[in-house]
C-alpha cells in the first residue's frame, strides 16, 4: 500500500451526511420547488443552467419532478458530482486536499459530510476531543441550530485546510428539504493548487491555533470570528493584561494568551 494513505488518519468515509441523531426530513409533495427549464439541445445551459429558478435561489432540483428529467443539471450533490482532488501531506498543517485537474470559477467542489448533530452536541464533543488530545478539528456550522462533525465520519472534504486568501469558499444548499454544505471554487484554480476555504464563522476547534497559511493576509489564528472560538474568556484575559501592562502592543497580548503548542483551551 502508498506509504501516505497508510498514514492517513482513521475516520469512516462517507458522501452521503449520517442522520444517526435525528431522521432525515421527507420532502412534501407541496414544498417541492419545480423550475420553468425547458430542455433545448442546442442549448446545454438549458437544463437548469444559471438561469434556473432554482439554482439562483440554491436549491437542488427534485428527481422526477424537474421538467428537464435526465438532463437536469442542477443535482450536483445527489450526484455527487464532484471535482477531481487529491490528498497530500502540507508542511506543518496535517493533510490537505489539492485539485487534481483544473478548476472553473463557481465550480462545485465537493461537499462537506459528516454527522449532522445539535449545536449543543457539537459544543460537547468538541470539548471532549480536546480533552482526548484531538489537534484537527473538523465540526463547521450548519444552521442555526445544527453542525456538521466529519471528525469520525466524513468526505475528503474534511482534509481542506483554512487559507486566509482562500480561493474556495463554503456555500450552503436546500437538498430534498435538508441544508447540506459545499465547497466551492471562488476563482479558476490550477491542477496542482492546494484547496482552502476560510474557517472563519464556520468553523469551531475550541483551541486557538496559529494559522500557518502563508497568506499576505494572514490574521494569524484560524477560526478567530467563527460561534465555537469562544471569544469572551480570552477578551477578558487581554483586557487585564492591556490594563496591567499600558505599553504592550497588541501582538504581545495575544502571544501571552497561547500555552504550549501555540494551542489554548478557551472553556467558559
Ligand atoms: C478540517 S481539518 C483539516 C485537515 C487537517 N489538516 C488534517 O490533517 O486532518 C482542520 C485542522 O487542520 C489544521 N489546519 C487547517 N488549516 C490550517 C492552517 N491554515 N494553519 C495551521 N493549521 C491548519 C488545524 O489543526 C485544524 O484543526
Ligand atoms: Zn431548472
Ligand atoms: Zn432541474
Ligand atoms: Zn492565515
Amino acid at each position: 500500500m502508498d506509504q501516505q494513505i497508510e498514514e492517513l488518519p482513521e475516520y469512516i468515509h462517507i458522501n452521503q451526511n449520517d442522520f444517526s441523531y435525528r431522521k432525515h426530513k421527507k420532502q412534501k409533495e407541496e414544498d417541492i420547488a419545480i423550475c420553468e427549464c425547458k430542455y433545448n439541445a442546442n442549448d446545454p445551459d438549458s437544463a437548469c443552467g444559471e438561469r434556473c429558478l432554482n439554482v439562483l435561489t440554491s436549491t437542488e432540483c427534485t428527481p422526477n419532478y424537474c421538467p428537464c428529467g435526465v438532463y437536469c443539471k442542477n443535482q450536483r450533490f445527489q450526484k455527487c458530482a464532484y471535482a477531481e482532488t487529491k490528498l497530500f501531506k502540507t508542511q506543518g498543517r496535517g493533510w490537505g486536499l489539492l485539485a487534481d485537474k483544473d478548476i472553473k470559477a463557481g465550480q462545485f467542489i465537493i461537499e462537506y459530510c459528516g454527522e449532522v448533530i445539535s449545536w449543543k452536541e457539537a459544543k460537547r464533543r468538541s470539548q471532549a476531543y480536546e480533552t482526548q488530545g484531538l489537534k484537527d478539528a473538523f465540526i463547521i456550522s450548519l444552521n442555526g441550530s445544527e453542525s456538521i462533525d466529519a471528525t469520525k465520519k466524513g468526505s475528503l472534504a474534511r482534509f481542506i485546510n483554512h487559507s486566509c486568501q482562500p480561493n474556495c469558499e463554503t456555500r450552503k444548499w436546500n437538498v430534498l428539504g435538508e441544508i447540506r454544505v459545499g465547497i466551492f471554487a471562488k476563482e479558476d484554480i490550477l491542477k496542482g493548487t492546494e484547496l482552502g476555504y476560510d474557517y472563519n464563522f464556520e468553523w469551531y476547534g475550541g483551541a486557538k491555533v496559529r494559522c500557518l497559511c502563508g497568506a499576505v493576509s494572514c490574521s494569524g489564528f484560524l477560526g478567530a470570528k467563527s460561534r465555537g472560538f469562544q471569544p469572551l474568556k480570552l477578551m477578558f484575559r487581554i483586557l487585564f493584561d492591556a490594563a496591567v501592562d499600558k505599553n504592550a502592543s497588541v501582538e504581545s497580548l495575544l502571544d501571552r494568551q497561547e500555552v504550549g503548542g501555540g494551542e489554548v483551551g478557551v472553556e467558559l
